[in-house]
């Protein structure tokens, strides 16, 4: 196909349906439709690509030619105060580099984050959830699961497993809001980042002096610098935070929707395993990836021009007919393997383990404590995230 015949789109879609609120912005089901990989003119004007299709973003993942560094980036949303060419990454944000930097960063990370070491927290997990249901039996229904228990258990997780101080989440939860909101202005975003990576530096040289049984006092004895050990801290606790937490709310409301999923996996536990992977398929939280071209790549009979970026729509992709049959049902029993939810390749989440324990615990818990529990408003009514990075509900009011 010649570059002439390539569909072309003004710009990204990124309004959903609002009585779908589980699914990715009805546009891009016919973009992809039309193409896997398009045109697509970014709000600075550049001429870029938006990638649909599951094959088009799992190879654009996968492929070394396509680089992460935000300073080569073109954004496909136009941010608040956005200078014209992005600042690179900043210093510990694995997500921004290539390699070898981004190898030198992640490869003392990932001992700590392996299947055998996560599925050792399964007791803390199960004790932190039976504490949190434990609280919610004594205020009472109705409650809002976000704040009540979604937010607590991994956030709680993280902070024991980095060595961060608990007590300390009101002042840094607020910075990693502002960072990954998906509201704020690009100063917002700089000053919360500035305000994390400092208190992260102060505990990091706290940490040094007297080290303790956690990650951060670990990874002093490696040869990270304070500096870099900062902003690792900083990233892991903000990835930690927000992911699994949306994941976790949106998930119950998806299942509070689903009244014959709901009964499947009621019925067996044990199905709670594939339940949780078509759950990441079908909610795609982390909505949408970019990348940009490092040189000419062939992809979808189109070529990607070197500098051009590529925007990866992971909901879109997520529901390819061509890799899902009936795409737009949650079927809990299907498993969704090789879904793009943790991303793929070098930058494949490396907290994923993790993320895993926690919602394999969270869900089933939830359920057997609350055989009655139900939505205690319309679903229309259920407050979502539209504009954040990672998608989820402001709040989830439940009934038991
Ligand atoms: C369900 C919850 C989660 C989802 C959906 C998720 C999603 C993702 C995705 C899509 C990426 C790849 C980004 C890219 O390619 O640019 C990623 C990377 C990452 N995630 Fe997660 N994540 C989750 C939980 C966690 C948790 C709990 C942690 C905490 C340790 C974590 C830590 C990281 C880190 C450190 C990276 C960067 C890896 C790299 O660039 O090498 N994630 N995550």
């Amino acid at each position: 196909m010649t570059e002439t015949l390539v569909p072309r789109i003004t710009e990204l879609p990124t309004r959903r349906h609002p009585d779908r609120p589980f699914d990715p912005p009805p546009e891009l089901a016919a973009i992809r439709e039309r193409h896997p990989l398009v045109r697509m003119t970014y709000p600075d004007g550049h001429d870029g690509w938006l990638a649909t299709g599951y094959a088009a973003c799992r190879a654009v993942l996968a492929d070394r030619r396509f680089s992460s560094r935000y300073e080569l980036a073109h954004l496909p949303l136009a941010v608040d105060g956005a200078p014209p060419e992005l600042p690179p990454a900043a210093v510990g944000d694995l997500t921004g580099i290539d390699a070898p930097e981004h190898t030198r960063l992640r490869r003392p990370l990932v001992g700590y984050f392996t299947v055998r070491r996560m599925h050792s927290l399964t007791e803390r997990v199960q004790e932190i959830a039976a504490e949190h249901l434990d609280a919610m039996q004594r205020d009472g229904s109705p409650e809002d699961l976000v704040s009540s228990f979604a937010k607590p258990i991994p956030a709680l997780v993280i902070c024991e497993l980095l060595g961060v101080p608990y007590a300390d989440r009101d002042t840094f939860q607020r910075h990693v809001f502002t960072i990954m909101g998906g509201s704020s202005t690009i100063e917002e975003i700089g000053a919360a980042m500035g305000a994390l990576h400092a208190y992260l530096l102060d505990l990091v040289r706290a940490k040094r002096a007297r080290p303790a049984e956690d990650i951060l006092s670990s990874l002093t004895g490696t040869d990270l610098t304070d500096d870099e050990l900062a902003g690792v801290g900083a990233f892991l606790l903000a990835a930690g935070l927000d992911t699994t937490a949306n994941m976790i709310a949106l998930g119950t409301f998806a299942l509070l929707c689903h009244p014959d999923q709901l009964a499947l996996l009621r019925a067996d536990p044990a199905l709670v395993e594939p339940a949780v992977e078509e759950l990441m398929r079908y909610l795609t939280v982390g909505h949408t990836g970019l990348r940009t071209a490092l040189e000419d790549v062939e992809l979808e009979g189109q070529v990607i021009r070197a500098g051009e970026s590529v925007t990866l729509a992971m909901g879109a992709g997520n529901r390819d007919p061509r890799r899902y049959p009936d795409p737009d049902a949650l079927d809990l029993r299907r498993g969704a393997p090789g879904h793009l939810t943790l991303g793929h390749g070098m930058h494949q989440c490396l907290g994923q383990q993790l993320a895993r324990v926690e919602m394999r615990v969270a869900f089933p818990a939830l359920l057997a404590r609350f055989p009655g529990l139900r939505l205690d408003c319309a679903p229309e009514d259920v407050p979502t995230r539209p504009d954040a990075n990672i998608y989820g509900v402001q709040r989830l009011p439940v009934a038991w």
